[in-house]
């Protein structure tokens, strides 16, 4: 066993197979040809036992030394290594955005995407904030807060797909559902913020049905306004504000129904005009009614639920059918069409995404 070893020679060996390696997975073989267990360095190492104490001393100094700086020259060549991979990686993936389109690969904008953009762009321009809750609700934000009753008949009509209970969490927390409305939005947003509120949410909702006119899976709107004086006259004003605006007609009656909601009181259901003819609808004044939407003064009892004082805030709630609203302002006749994913229909019914609003 050699007693001694030459630092200066071994440091210019390990350096020179570092530098050999030409990438990230070679570089690995080497740190692991080097000092790894069995590694060049290590088993030079191993041989400081059988020194004497004064070479040991002075040779282990040195190995440290040079192990540090092997290290060193490892972490340089690896940075190295990455820096260029990253480099060779966006030079190759580059994307000429300046290439223009190819017609026959032109996507479009689903008729629900291209209604709830146009949803967003008329409420926020009334100064609505968008607010979202999750598909997978509870008893709580579903049902009770909205002031369904336990065992009411109301909380049948929706066919609720019930999910299995959650063991960490207890009550009416614990009983999970898909939601059925976007009226969970409503409770969401009153235990969030401090009115004044004025928020509107968008998205999935579900329910155990189908045949023409309902799906399973379907999208609705939700509007929520929360101050001291909101009343009835807002709420008119605000509806009809925005059916004119989506349905771009300058004159459009509306009338509103005595309904029943739980969460509202008064309830309404809302109606424009319309004028039927050879089959055909056309929206704007005219001999006839279409229903809309579902709306009221929101229940005092459900301004408690959400810890409010319902002496002090009211307000009022509305909610409607995306599809709904698509398929009369796009002339769309099936509803189940819509989820079918036929690249057909998409390309009559939908939109260009760069011409959009
Ligand atoms: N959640 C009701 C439904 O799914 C729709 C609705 C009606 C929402 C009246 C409201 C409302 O906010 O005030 O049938």
């Amino acid at each position: 066993m050699s007693t001694s070893v030459n630092v200066a020679e071994l440091k210019n060996e390990l350096t020179e197979l570092i530098e050999a390696a030409n990438d990230l997975e070679s570089l690995e073989e080497t740190r692991v040809k080097v000092l790894g267990k069995k590694g060049r360095l290590t088993d030079v190492m191993k041989t400081l036992g059988g020194m004497d104490p004064e070479t040991r001393k002075e040779m282990g100094q040195a190995l440290n030394v040079l192990k540090n700086d092997i290290t060193e020259t490892l972490e340089q060549r690896t940075k190295r290594l990455k820096d260029e991979a990253l480099k060779a990686r966006l030079e190759n993936e580059k994307a000429d955005i300046t290439l223009s389109t190819r017609p026959e690969r032109q996507g479009h904008l689903h008729p629900i995407t291209q209604t709830m953009d146009e949803i967003a762009a008329i409420f926020a321009e009334m100064g609505f904030t968008l607010e979202e809750g999750p598909d997978i609700e509870d008893d709580f934000h579903n049902f009770t807060a909205l002031n369904f009753p336990q065992g009411h008949p109301a909380r049948e009509m929706h066919d609720t797909f019930y999910l299995p209970d959650d063991p960490t969490a207890e009550g009416e927390a614990a009983k999970k559902l898909l939601r059925t409305h976007t009226s969970t939005v409503q409770i969401r947003s009153m235990l969030k913020r401090k009115p004044p509120l004025k928020v509107l949410a968008m998205g999935r909702t579900y329910r155990s049905d189908y045949d023409m006119t309902h799906t399973p899976m379907f999208h609705q709107c939700e509007g929520l306004v929360i101050d001291k004086n909101t009343h009835m006259g807002h709420l008119k004003g605000c509806l009809l504000e925005f059916a004119k605006k989506f349905f771009e007609v300058d004159e459009l009656p509306m009338q509103f129904r005595p309904s029943f909601f739980p969460f509202t009181e008064p309830s309404a259901e809302v109606d424009i005009g319309c004028s039927r003819k050879d089959g055909g609808l056309t929206i704007g004044a005219g001999d006839s009614w279409l229903e809309v939407l579902g709306c009221g003064m929101v229940h005092p009892n459900v301004i408690k639920n959400c810890g409010l004082d319902p002496d002090e805030y009211q307000g009022f709630a509305f909610g409607l059918g995306i599809e709904r609203l698509a398929m009369l302002k796009f002339g769309i006749p099936d509803l189940r069409t819509f989820f079918e994913g036929d690249v057909r229909w998409i390309d009559h019914y939908g939109f260009n995404p760069v011409e959009r609003l």
